[in-house]
């Protein structure tokens, strides 16, 4: 029989074996096209100097800062947070809105409480593993369907008409950078009454007016059940927020156990969110500036012959290199070259589909951009 801590060392072994094994890099000064910063609000000088003078001119949260004291049905809810809430759900064109301490916690919430044993969960076979880990502890039954296939969802929907139906997908995926086809999605949604929930942890900031999201953008708000919104990428801060009606936001308030039960996202946080969204509605030249590079980026790549990638026009850019060994030696080479890329290795991604995730920014200059295709050149078809 094994003892523990023998089955964590042979975990650890074969993911030694097959290349999948993880560790931590520290942070370094090479040139940034990893991170999920988009539009470099977290180093943002503009944006230190706002919560600074709002941490002097209108600080509130009872004297607190670094912690809120308590869950928000106890000591750790604030005026202010509510307040910047309303700001959130009218930012999004929203009824309302609930902050969470993280996107991940948000979708976890989301999906462990509102979809009720009875209930079918139809998601796209991508979406990002909070998601699933929300449907896990839920009690409605869950099936996938085929990335971005609408006829596949279309025949789920069919096998389940008349059930309450709940409909998961990413405005723009994670780990492949592609949009999700939403009108179509959200028309199917209408056609058997499901309910549309979509996570915009990648688009929030970067589309529609005053990066309001995809989901504004298209004009779908009013058709869809909950929008899951992530601070840790474009605003540059931390946290995520579920917008949708208000007897959504009272549910989630009442039933969703990592809202309830744990301690709310500090003040400091709060107050930097807060600016975040200020900045953001003076930021379309940076969204202008991300949607070039990427365009740049793909004309630019589209010209090296034998590389393939995922097409898509989110700042996320996915190259695939096959093999964990082989994609992560030409990460570490391209990283030599001064470029930051990571490789996601399998199983976080299917095997064979191992790949480079390069991440754009507005902050990139054109030259870095040339830069970092070269070196992709260079160091991936050698
Ligand atoms: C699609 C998607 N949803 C949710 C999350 C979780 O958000 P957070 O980082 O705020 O926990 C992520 C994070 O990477 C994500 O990519």
């Amino acid at each position: 029989m094994f003892s523990t801590f023998e089955s964590l060392r042979k975990a650890l072994e074969k993911r030694k074996q097959n290349s999948s094994f993880r560790s931590l890099v520290i942070e370094n000064k090479l040139i940034d096209f990893c991170s999920t910063d988009y539009l470099g609000f977290a180093k943002s000088d503009e944006l230190k100097k706002s919560i600074l003078e709002e941490i002097k001119n209108n600080f509130s949260f009872s004297g607190n800062l670094s912690g809120s004291s308590g869950s928000r049905l106890m000591r750790g809810n604030y005026l202010y947070t509510e307040n910047l809430e309303n700001k959130i759900a009218n930012h999004h064109k929203a009824e309302a809105s609930l902050i969470f301490n993280s996107g991940y916690d948000a979708n976890v919430g989301f999906f462990s409480c509102v979809p009720q044993r009875g209930d079918i969960i139809l998601h796209d076979e991508l979406i990002h593993v909070s998601s699933r880990e929300g449907m896990r502890l839920s009690f409605a039954l869950k099936f996938s369907f085929r990335h971005n296939d609408v006829n596949h969802l279309e025949e789920k929907l069919k096998k389940f008409k008349g059930k309450n139906i709940f409909v998961s997908v990413e405005s723009v995926y994670s780990m492949d950078g592609d949009f999700s086809p939403l009108e179509a999605i959200s028309g199917l949604c209408e056609k058997y009454q499901a309910h549309l929930v979509v996570d915009e942890a990648h688009a929030t900031g970067l589309y529609g007016p005053n990066g309001a999201g995809r989901i504004v953008e298209l004009g779908l708000e009013k058709k869809t059940f909950a929008v899951i919104h992530t601070f840790g990428k474009a605003l540059g801060c931390h946290g995520g927020a579920i917008a949708g009606s208000r007897l959504l936001r009272e549910f989630l308030i009442n039933f969703s156990h990592s809202f309830i039960y744990s301690t709310a996202i500090p003040p400091i946080n709060i107050l930097a969110l807060n600016c975040a969204y200020d900045l953001l509605t003076k930021s379309n030249d940076k969204i202008y500036k991300i949607n070039y590079l990427i365009n740049l980026f793909k004309d630019k790549i589209k010209m090296i012959n034998g590389i393939e990638i995922i097409p898509g026009f989110s700042p996320i850019q996915c190259l695939i290199i096959p093999g964990n060994e082989r994609v992560k030696n030409a990460a570490n080479k391209i990283r030599e070259s001064g470029y930051d890329v990571r490789a996601v290795l399998s199983p976080t991604v299917p095997g064979g589909r191992e790949r480079l995730r390069v991440c754009l920014h507005s902050f990139n200059s054109p030259e870095e951009l040339e830069g970092l295709v070269l070196s992709i050149k260079k160091n991936v078809l050698s």
